[in-house]
């Protein structure tokens, strides 16, 4: 198992696959991109496989989330999560994608044993993707969450990072967007992860702000079905139900006292938080030829030293050095 000195217990696994994108949301990443890891240091397939099934089958890990950058330009994809679906016991599979490319690989990705998907759209206005992502791909997106429905990835999930002045009005019509084609939205707390260094606490969408917006359409009445838990949202049924939206309040309302993730980076770095600023190598301890007693050590020492909170609100808070391309969400 996997267990901190807070006693908290990471059963949820994290792997990103490559730090590339083909988008450039402004709260991620500047337009120009950045330096991607070089193609050696990358984790190979056979490298990934041998550590999520040593993390399912040693390590208590029951979950595993493939993320990015965007997952779904990393070639192996389908193989990777075929293998993965293979382990005893089988640990349920889900994507975190911006959507493009679901169009040609929902389908193929349901074959090989993907349970589902979450997928990022924060505007329902082509001028406004393009203003936010730097990229004319709004209609790609569309088209891949449809996909991922026919492909029975379900539930569907979307996130959605609302900002002052660019997309902050959308709260009301995205949700009943969602509503109408049966995805389940969740709204998201920008968190100071951009590349750019660029958040600023004041100018943050809040939870609350996001669910007044809301309640001024809809009613909305906390889930009891839906209990937080680990989960990083707090959901809410819409209008008496069975329709939810989700709040993710990373922020104000901090889910880190239940937090059960833990992080591998595309080039095989365990990381215990989001905002960890140490990594734990194990990409160095594989090619070293360790075995996996070795390997499983070292990443139960990496989660032991997990600390209780992101600390964003610390007057000591630094933001760490990898951005969240290169983390996975
Ligand atoms: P499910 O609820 O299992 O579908 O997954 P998820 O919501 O954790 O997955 P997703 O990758 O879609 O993440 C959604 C958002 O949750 C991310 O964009 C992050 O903003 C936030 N999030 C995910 N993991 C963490 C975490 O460990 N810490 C914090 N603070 N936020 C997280
Ligand atoms: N703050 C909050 N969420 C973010 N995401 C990317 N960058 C940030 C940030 N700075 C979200 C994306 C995607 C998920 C992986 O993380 O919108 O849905
Ligand atoms: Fe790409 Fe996701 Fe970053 Fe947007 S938030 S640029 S989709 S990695």
């Amino acid at each position: 198992m996997l267990v901190d000195t807070f006693g908290r217990t990471a059963t949820d696994l994290r792997v990103s696959l490559t730090d590339r994108c083909n988008l450039r949301c402004s709260y991620c990443m500047p337009p120009e991109g950045l330096d991607w890891l070089p193609k050696p240091e990358l984790l190979t397939d056979d490298e990934v496989v041998r550590l999520v099934a040593l993390g399912v089958r040693e390590l208590g890990i029951t979950e595993v989330r493939f993320t990015g950058g965007e997952p779904l330009l990393r070639r192996g994809l389908a193989g990777i999560v075929r293998r993965t679906a293979e382990l005893a016991p089988r640990p349920e599979i889900s994507l975190t994608t911006n959507g493009i490319g679901l169009s040609r690989l929902a389908g193929p990705l349901a074959d090989a044993g993907l349970d589902r998907v979450n997928v990022s759209l924060d505007t329902l206005d082509r001028d406004t993707f393009k203003r936010l992502t730097h990229r004319d791909r709004h209609g790609d997106v569309l088209a891949g969450l449809a996909a991922a429905r026919a492909a029975g990835l379900e539930p569907v999930k979307i996130n959605a990072v609302l900002m002052r002045g660019v997309n902050d009005h959308e709260a009301v019509p995205l949700l009943r967007y969602c509503l109408e084609h049966g995805y389940r939205l969740r709204f998201i707390e920008q968190m100071p992860l951009d590349a750019q260094h660029g958040w600023v606490r004041e100018h943050m969408v809040t939870a609350d702000e996001i669910l007044d917006r809301l309640a001024a359409e809809f009613s909305l009445e906390p889930d009891a079905a839906h209990e937080r838990g680990s989960a990083p949202a707090e959901t809410f049924r819409v209008d008496g139900g069975p329709a939810t939206v989700g709040v993710i309040g990373s922020v104000t309302r901090p889910f880190c006292g239940a937090c059960d993730r833990v992080r591998l980076t595309a080039d095989g770095q365990v990381r215990n938080c989001l905002f960890a600023t140490e990594e734990s190598d194990l990409r160095d301890a594989l090619r070293r030829g360790a075995g996996d007693a070795e390997v499983a050590e070292r990443w139960r020492r990496a989660v032991r030293g997990k600390r209780a909170g992101h600390g964003i609100d610390d007057p000591s808070f630094l933001q760490p050095a990898r951005p969240m391309s290169a983390i996975g969400g």
